[in-house]
């Protein structure tokens, strides 16, 4: 069976944060020619639109070291075009990038080192001719290679940077999140995280939405997206974004798809924001949220809307997020409560460890709430 582009992406990038031996044999399993082929498909996907008014031609050329073959690929990029792909290195590229595969893979794909050089040759085809380079190209052939080398970094920009320029609403307009989520999810940007958004975007129109997945994408270099829409989104499958099709309110098809795709480091619910798909959503995917990762609730204002199944004039209505949020405090706190004789604890008594609600947001983390309650011997009541 032919294995499918995701597994051999998981493959590559867990060896580009293994040794040598690893990497080297990683290589070896999915061929050289096809590691080359996925790194530009990757490359396709990270690639900011060129800013350079004179059209340059950038060459790329992948050598795979120990086999003697190479993947020589030209890029034509011009201001506020697409980049184009062409296969081959054109005679008038005006700059060639020359990578070895297996640091190529590291780069794209391995934990970021902060390395700022040392892993790439760049030659100015002029170093080769005699005649010096027009002034007037010379701005254009700088900016033009620091596209490609932008989009071979594993650092990306900030999310608020990302989601403008992939479409995400998280930033700007109605919602202020980014912050929030660079926050929360920093610690986790070297992990080959696995993260699950329910609502891709765009509803029926089956070419658009997907912006924030593919901001996530940018954001984690070693990670794999998931979206999830009650329309058919598939169009926007690409390398290391997967759509999953499915209805956020049913909860046998989100734990069929949780045990096929997960666990998952993070779980994010920006669907259809009616709170009984919600508090479904939350109870049947929270089990699949590993240890550590983060199960991140958006758009809590429909929590006061009728129209959404909300409630605007009982505060403490149990049926909305925020009242489900109101009753996880207490099922964080469960130690602190005498327990029924042989009941056991809650998946969310048993493993909520922390609570960050901001304005319309909250995140909730996944852990083991077992620290043991306060001992019975302090003092229940003051004592002074
Ligand atoms: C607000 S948009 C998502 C935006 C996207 N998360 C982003 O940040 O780019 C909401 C999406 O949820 C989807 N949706 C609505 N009800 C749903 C349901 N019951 N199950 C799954 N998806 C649903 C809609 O089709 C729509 O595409």
């Amino acid at each position: 069976m032919t294995p499918s582009p995701t597994a051999e992406i998981q493959q590559l990038i867990a060896a580009a944060g293994d040794t040598p031996r690893a990497l080297r044999q990683a290589v070896d399993t999915v061929g050289p020619a096809r590691a080359a082929e996925l790194a530009l498909a990757e490359i396709r996907t990270r690639l900011n639109t060129p800013s350079n008014p004179h059209p340059i031609r950038v060459g790329l050329r992948i050598e795979h070291d120990g086999y003697d073959t190479a993947t020589d690929t030209t890029l034509t990029l011009t201001a506020g075009l697409p980049a184009e792909f062409a296969e081959g290195l054109h005679p008038e590229c005006q700059v060639r990038v020359v990578y070895r595969l297996k640091d190529l893979v590291r780069e794209l794909w391995g934990p970021d080192l902060a390395r700022t050089a040392g892993t790439r040759r760049i030659e100015l085809a002029t170093a080769h001719d005699t005649e010096f380079p027009s002034r007037e190209l010379q701005p254009s052939i700088a900016a033009a290679t620091s596209t490609l080398i932008d989009a071979l970094d594993p650092r990306s920009p900030d999310l608020g940077a990302l989601a403008l320029r992939h479409g995400s609403d998280k930033w700007g307009q109605t919602h202020w999140f980014t912050p929030h989520y660079e926050r929360h999810f920093a610690p986790l940007r070297n992990a080959p995280v696995r993260i699950l958004e329910i609502g891709v975007g765009g509803y029926a129109d089956t070419d658009s939405g997907g912006g924030s997945l593919k901001m996530w994408r940018r954001y984690f270099h070693r990670g794999t997206v998931f979206g999830l829409d009650w329309f058919d989104k598939s169009a926007l499958d690409g390398p290391r974004l997967q759509i999953l099709r499915g209805d956020q309110n049913d909860p046998a098809q989100l734990d069929a798809l949780a045990r096929e795709h997960g666990p998952f480091d993070i779980i994010i619910d920006d669907g259809s924001h009616v709170n009984e798909h919600v508090r479904t959503s939350f109870t049947a995917l929270f089990p699949h949220l590993r240890p550590g990762g983060f199960y991140v609730i958006e758009d809590l204002w429909t929590s006061y809307l009728p129209g959404y199944g909300g409630d605007d004039q009982d505060l403490n209505a149990p049926h909305t997020m925020i009242g489900l949020l109101k009753s996880l405090i207490d099922d964080l706190h469960h130690e602190e409560r005498d327990r029924a004789e042989g009941s056991a604890p809650t998946q969310t008594e048993a493993f909520l460890t922390g609570m960050h609600v901001y304005h319309n947001i909250a995140f909730l983390e996944k852990g083991v709430n077992a620290e043991g309650g306060i001992p019975r011997w302090m003092p229940r009541a003051p004592h002074w």
